[in-house]
């Protein structure tokens, strides 16, 4: 039976909700560490309606027999670094049966978007749906960032030769401040060319010495042979705003950001700052750790994934008109 699509309305959210709930179950069957949360349908609908209630939110839903058996719904994010832009957030669409139908949903609701103008767009995958990511990628859209998790270590992270790990401190900021610019001018470089904007060092020590005594975080740093050439920031999930909804799992530490100077990188530094973040999350007493990273990232694409993190979320994007 050919399915109807028809624009979402408010309606169709608690249907809608149910189809998300049973998303998130065969998700956890693949990745248990996710929140057992949002597979009670009431959770994963009230996850919609949030979602339905963001400004200039839209969408499509496919229905077979009077039955609501997909929908897509997405919404514009209002900051310049992501260009003309529409999102799917992690609630933002389920289908049941062959994703292809997922197709149909897009074009019905791109073409509002387009008129619109949104021509940026961003969809978060479950990575663990091979047909539903394949259906995406059947639509132009390419994998773009990574959300992953694993349990933390229960010992004290391996360091190479010559390698030692520490606590930050003050006297560290200039070379906190020359780490912190060293990501954004790694992913300004191809292949990333990511177009974040690359803050000045004297910028990016300001705020080390606004913010130092910020217990949220904690900051290590990695000397090789005596020089501080890498950090490691880490925290509860509950600081990222990119690791929210079903992404977030429960009582769940955040590998935040780390960073090895160019001249020392390959050398060991990255895993010692990897295996910390996931000691640290062992001895804060938390169940999971997650990070994420550009997957256009040569470098952390590489180092993370052999960390043992496993993918939990996929952004994958789309540049309509060209
Ligand atoms: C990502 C980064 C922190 C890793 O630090 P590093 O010191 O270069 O990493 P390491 O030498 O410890 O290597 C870590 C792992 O990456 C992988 N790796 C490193 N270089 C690699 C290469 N050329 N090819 C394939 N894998 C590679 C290896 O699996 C290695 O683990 P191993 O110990 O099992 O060999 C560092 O490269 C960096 O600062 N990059 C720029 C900023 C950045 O991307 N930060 C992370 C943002 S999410």
């Amino acid at each position: 039976m050919r399915a109807e699509i028809r624009e979402l309305d408010e309606s169709d959210l608690e249907a809608a909700g149910q189809l998300l709930a049973q998303r998130h179950r065969r998700h956890r069957e693949r990745q248990p560490l996710l929140s057992p949360r949002f597979e009670d349908p009431e959770t994963a609908t009230e996850e919609l309606r949030g979602v339905w209630a963001s400004k200039d939110a839209s969408g499509t839903v496919a229905l077979a027999g009077g039955e609501l058996v997909g929908y897509l719904l997405g919404v514009p994010k209002d900051s310049p670094v992501w260009g003309p832009n529409v999102w799917v957030e992690p609630a933002g669409q389920a289908v049941t049966g062959d994703p292809e139908l997922m197709r149909d949903l897009y074009a019905a609701a791109a073409t509002r978007w387009v008129e619109e103008g949104r021509t940026a767009q961003y969809v978060l995958v479950p990575a663990t749906d091979p047909g539903l990511v394949a259906a995406w990628f059947r639509l132009g859209f390419g994998h773009q960032q990574t959300h992953a998790v694993r349990r933390p270590l229960d010992r004290e992270p391996a360091v190479a030769p010559g390698v030692r790990l520490r606590l930050a401190v003050r006297d560290d900021i200039p070379v906190l401040a020359r780490l912190d610019v060293a990501l954004p001018e790694h992913q300004g470089l191809a292949p990333c060319f990511s177009s974040g904007e690359t803050g000045t060092v004297e910028e990016a020590a300001q705020e080390w010495e606004e913010d130092w005594e910020n217990p949220d975080f904690t900051t290590y740093v990695a000397e090789l042979d005596g020089t501080v050439v890498g950090s490691a920031v880490l925290c509860s999930i509950s600081q990222s705003s990119g690791n929210t909804s079903l992404i977030r799992p429960d009582d769940c530490g955040y590998f935040a950001f780390a960073a090895v100077m160019p001249e020392a990188r390959g050398r060991g530094v990255g895993r010692a700052l990897g295996e910390l973040g996931l000691s640290w999350a062992g001895r804060e007493g938390y169940a999971v750790v997650a990070t994420d990273w550009r997957q256009t990232n040569l470098l952390s694409s590489r180092a993370w994934p052999a960390l043992g993190y496993e993918d939990t979320f996929w952004r994958l994007h789309r540049t309509v008109g060209y």
